[in-house]
Parts: structure tokens; sequence; C-alpha cells
């Protein structure tokens, strides 16, 4: 049998990009501390170029690419993506700045154990542009918010939240560049929060049968 990839007691963590990757590197500082519960096994991206990689590569981090562009079917793409993810033997998958949605077979492969940050306080402004949205309602607060991933588009449970003020003269760089430090602060801490209180207690993963959907 294979060794897991993952140290006993640290989850063994993939992080899904898609371009720049600066929450991902926000993980991956924090899980440089001895005492971080989950350790990144992979950093998987969806196309070639995506930013983040290099930044992934200097930092020592094991990657991937895995481009969407290249499979005729979004289920072919997700049975890609589940490969590489098997392969490096993740328990626990975070979404950071990863742009496919995800199918109900994909979900249900990983139910419980994908996590997503949006930049936005969900239930308010989920999906595209959350920053000019937040300014055109006349919101006086937004942020991030760290949820479980379920079938609906950022409609899963919500697992944690910080807030900044939209300020008058605001735009959507300017806001979202205020959230973005937030985002960097709150994502590691509610993914070692999820593992301290979710997967240290429910043990290894159990892989679905192949094929199985998982409801
Ligand atoms: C972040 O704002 C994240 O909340 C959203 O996409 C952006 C990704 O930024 N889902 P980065 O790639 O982590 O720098």
């Amino acid at each position: 049998m294979a060794e897991p990839a993952a140290p006993p007691g640290r989850v063994a963590l993939a992080v899904l990009i898609s371009g720049r990757g600066s929450n991902m590197a926000a993980i991956a500082r924090a899980a440089a501390a001895p005492d971080y519960p989950a350790r990144i096994v992979l950093v998987a991206a969806d196309r070639r170029h995506a930013p983040g990689l290099e930044i992934a590569r200097t930092l020592g981090l094991p990657t991937t690419v895995v481009p969407h562009r290249d499979f005729a079917t979004r289920q072919a793409f997700e049975e890609a993506l589940d490969g590489v993810l098997r392969a490096a033997r993740a328990e626990l998958v975070a979404l950071a700045g990863f742009l496919r949605v995800l199918t109900p077979w994909f979900v249900g492969r990983w139910r419980g154990r994908i996590l997503n940050i949006h930049p936005s306080l969900l239930p308010r402004h989920p999906g595209l542009n959350p920053h000019a949205r937040a300014i055109d309602a006349g919101d006086s607060e937004s942020g991030c918010t760290v949820h479980e991933v379920t079938e609906g588009v950022d409609a899963g449970p919500i697992l944690a939240q910080a807030r900044v003020p939209v300020l008058p003269d605001d735009t959507p760089e300017r806001l979202a560049a205020r959230v973005l430090a937030e985002e960097h602060r709150l994502y590691p801490l509610a993914i070692a929060d999820f593992v301290r209180h979710r997967l240290q207690r429910a043990g290894p993963r159990e892989e679905p049968p192949r094929g199985a959907l998982a409801l």
C-alpha cells in the first residue's frame, strides 16, 4: 500500500487555482507553520498559464495542470481532475480563485471536503462581479466568505466570514483590494478550523466507488 502523502495528523490539502494564486500563497504561508493541521500536497490549475503556478513552484509546492480546454466535456475534465487529486492522496480540496463550476458528480465525490472562498458576504452577491454589485446596491459593508462547496454556486454552508466597510468613493478595484487582504487572513484560519473540528473527527476519506453518483 502507498504511504499517505501527509504525515499523521496533518490533512493532505489540494488547492485549485485558475489565476493569480494569492489565496493559495496565503494558505501555503500558514501551512509552513509546524502546528498547521494541513499540508499542501498539490496545487492544480485548469489553465497552463495561471500565474499562481509559478508562485507555487517558487514555494516548492507540487503543481499540476489539468487544462480544461483539452477536454471535450465537463465530465471528462472533472474525471481527470479527480484523478490527479486521488493520485496526490488529497483529503481536502480548497478552491482559491478556481473559475470552473463543479458538477454534481464531482461535488458528490468530494462532499464535505471541498471549500471555497468568495469575495462577498454570502448569501449576498453570489456569482460574478460581487464588488461592483455591492457598490451598486449601496451596501455599507462587504467582505469575504469561506463556505463548503455544494451543488449550488456559492450556496454551501458558511464556515467563516470577515467584514470590511464599503467607502463612499469605492471602485470595485479598491473594494476588491480591501476584501482580498481579509481573504488572505480568513482562508487559512477557516481551513485550519474546518480540519480541526470536522475532518480530524471524521477520519480518513473513504474513496467513493468509481463512477458512482453520490447524491
Ligand atoms: C479571490 O478574490 C477569491 O475570493 C475569488 O477569486 C479571487 C482569486 O484571487 N474566488 P487569487 O487567485 O487567490 O489571488
